[in-house]
């Protein structure tokens, strides 16, 4: 039986969603929190479809059933895509958000909106972005930009430096004589890197990401299930990761106390 004290818990291939889970805890410090991250099988964005589903709802299943989440964040764009609409029929009572590029705030930010949407090789290829992506192209123009070996940095805890500047470069600068007025942050390892992207990509290009509308939503689903906390506990983040080597609870914990 689910409990209003039980934790929400936070899912990503390895170290990205520790930006959303940040957002999460801002907005519900008397919540408990489980972090699992999948470091063992990243990176996730250049795997198959069926890999990546695969290894989402194990790892999710094994959160409700085990861990006793009471309420879910698959705080990964790329599992989002492959599994969220398989996991909320598994799961129909048990509230559950995913995350996805956030183009609109990007569109609705200015009248001529170009947007660059930095995301996984799978993010960018699955159904879900074409048709989010399909909702805007009448008014803006969206320049998709995957970016394998991105999130290998973040999992390493490199968040500056010369290799990093000429991997974001090779990646944003030849589209930045195309007058680009905003770039989407479609992967939830890249807001660790934001400093660096907005310090190539220069002062007139604003840079966006979904954590703190991904933590919203999951509040209003706890809130209509009637599971959100109402009392004053202290909330604790519990750390999880699947692979053998131990130095990645501890950059999780980094990552957690580092300002974005
Ligand atoms: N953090 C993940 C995302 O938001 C993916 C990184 C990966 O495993 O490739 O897409």
């Amino acid at each position: 039986m689910t409990q209003v004290a039980d934790p929400i818990a936070v899912f990503d291939s390895g170290m990205g969603g520790i930006s959303v889970l940040k957002e999460m805890v801002g907005l519900m410090p008397n919540e408990d929190f489980i972090y699992y991250g999948d470091s063992k099988h990243a990176p996730y964005g250049t795997k198959t479809l069926e890999e990546v589903r695969k290894l989402t709802i194990e790892h999710i299943s094994d959160l409700i059933e085990h861990n006793h989440a009471k309420a879910i964040a698959v705080a990964c764009n790329t599992a989002t895509s492959a599994a969220v609409r398989i996991l909320r029929e598994m799961y129909p009572a048990v509230p559950l958000v995913g995350v996805e590029p956030a183009i609109k705030p990007a569109v609705m930010a200015c009248e001529n909106p170009k947007i660059l949407v930095m995301a996984t090789p799978m993010t960018l290829h699955e159904d879900k972005f074409h048709q989010l992506e399909a909702l805007y192209i009448n008014q803006a123009d969206i320049y998709p930009v995957p970016c394998p070996g991105l999130m290998e940095f973040v999992e390493q805890g490199i968040l500056d430096g010369d290799q990093l500047d000429n991997f974001l470069k090779g990646k944003i600068e030849p589209y930045l004589d195309k007058g680009i007025t905003g770039i989407v942050l479609g992967c939830t390892h890249y807001p660790f890197v934001r400093k660096r992207i907005e310090a190539i990509a220069g002062p007139s290009i604003e840079v966006f990401d979904g954590s703190l509308g991904t933590a919203r939503e999951l509040l209003r689903r706890l809130t209509v299930a009637g599971l959100n906390r109402k009392d004053d506990h202290k909330g604790q983040v519990t750390f999880l990761n699947s692979s053998e080597d131990l130095s990645k609870i501890q950059l999780a914990r980094n990552l957690f106390e580092r300002e974005i």
